[in-house]
């Protein structure tokens, strides 16, 4: 049985760092995220045929870290199908690999959209985002796409459901596309121990969710910008708390930042946002992304991003399995269908 899914990668208005529970990647906050709608990961996953799990990672058979995280996830769903059959998974990421621009989260998210219908669970789209957060945190909230609350709670209750929010958009700054050097399970867990800035980053996360979400109801672009950038910074000087210190941010981060600050202050809509690498989101209007674009060409290579759907199966040799009380992203779109 072989299921492929498309998911796209989100890049979060409130970000998510630190876990209360690591074996259920509960996080220590809620986070608020837009999905974009560009660099989609594809995956497929193949069940049976093989006596273990494989992985091909853009073309390339992966036997280190990849696999072993995309098996222990594999474990996660033949429990829940009550199975012990192994995959073959393939998975085509557009993504610039670990270069902190979320591509755990289109991996983990497309991941288990396949995996779900390839093992014939019946998952709704709440349920969909609790298992990606399995895989990844940030996957949890590319499973609903567009712009999309993860909420914090124990494993029934932490799964992301979609807001109503303004139009947005956003252009990717890509600084530097190579991998990171710390990873951001590692990164969480140092900032965790070592930070003193960690609990007041936690108390100060939590009270800006619930004013993203005050903001995004309202659709106060202005007020959803502000936010977004002071959480981003927040988040990097907690991070640089740690000890020994970890810095994402390099001067050419920062460049970005303060052009960003120009380009507000002559009138255009544009706040920065950075997750765990050098790279910067700048978040803007769908009227203005273009002037945004090329007032940033220059700084790395840009890129122009509007709302992304949701995390979505491709027409495949299984029905489309949804629960009919939620609007689950696991949808043979007819358009694909044909493909
Ligand atoms: O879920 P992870 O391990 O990809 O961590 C995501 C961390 C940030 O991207 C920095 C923030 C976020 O909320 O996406």
């Amino acid at each position: 049985m072989t299921a492929t899914a498309v998911a796209h990668p989100n890049i979060a208005l409130v970000k998510y760092w630190g876990k209360a529970d690591a074996s259920l990647a509960l996080p220590a906050t809620g986070s608020v995220s837009m999905g974009l709608d560009v660099f989609p990961t594809t995956t497929s996953v193949t069940v049976g045929g093989s006596a273990e799990d494989t992985l091909t990672l853009n073309g390339s058979v992966s036997t280190d870290g990849a696999l072993v995280r995309v098996t222990q996830f594999l474990d996660l769903v033949r429990e829940l199908a009550g199975s012990s059959a192994r995959a073959s998974v393939v998975t085509e990421n557009t993504v610039p690999t670990g270069a902190g621009l979320a591509s755990s989260a289109s991996g983990f998210a497309a991941l288990a959209t396949a995996a779900a219908a390839a093992y014939g669970l019946d998952l709704s789209a709440r349920d969909l985002s609790r298992l990606a957060r399995r895989g990844s945190g940030s996957a949890t909230r590319s499973i609903p796409g567009g712009v999309a609350v993860w909420h914090a709670g124990d494993d029934e209750g932490s799964y992301a459901e979609p807001i109503p929010a303004p139009p947005m958009a956003m252009v990717v700054v890509t600084i530097d596309a190579g991998p990171k050097a710390i990873g951001s399970r590692e990164a969480m867990r140092r900032t965790i121990a070592t930070s003193p800035f960690y609990p007041a980053w936690v108390t100060s996360t939590t009270e800006t969710v619930g004013d993203m979400l005050t903001a995004c109801a309202a659709g106060d672009f202005a007020r959803i910008g502000e936010l977004t950038e002071s959480n981003a910074l927040r988040m990097h000087a907690t991070i640089e708390g740690a000890f020994p210190p970890i810095r994402y941010l390099n001067a050419r981060s920062v460049a970005v930042f303060d052009a960003v600050a120009e380009l507000r202050a002559a009138g255009l809509p544009a706040y920065a946002t950075a997750d765990a690498g050098p790279n910067v989101v700048v978040l803007t209007t769908p009227e203005d992304r273009a002037a945004v674009a090329t007032a940033l060409t220059g700084f790395g290579d840009v890129i122009e991003s509007g709302t992304g759907p949701g995390a979505y199966l491709l027409g495949s040799e299984v029905p489309a399995t949804q629960d009919p009380e939620a609007p689950a992203p696991g949808v043979v779109r007819p358009e694909e269908s044909a493909e």
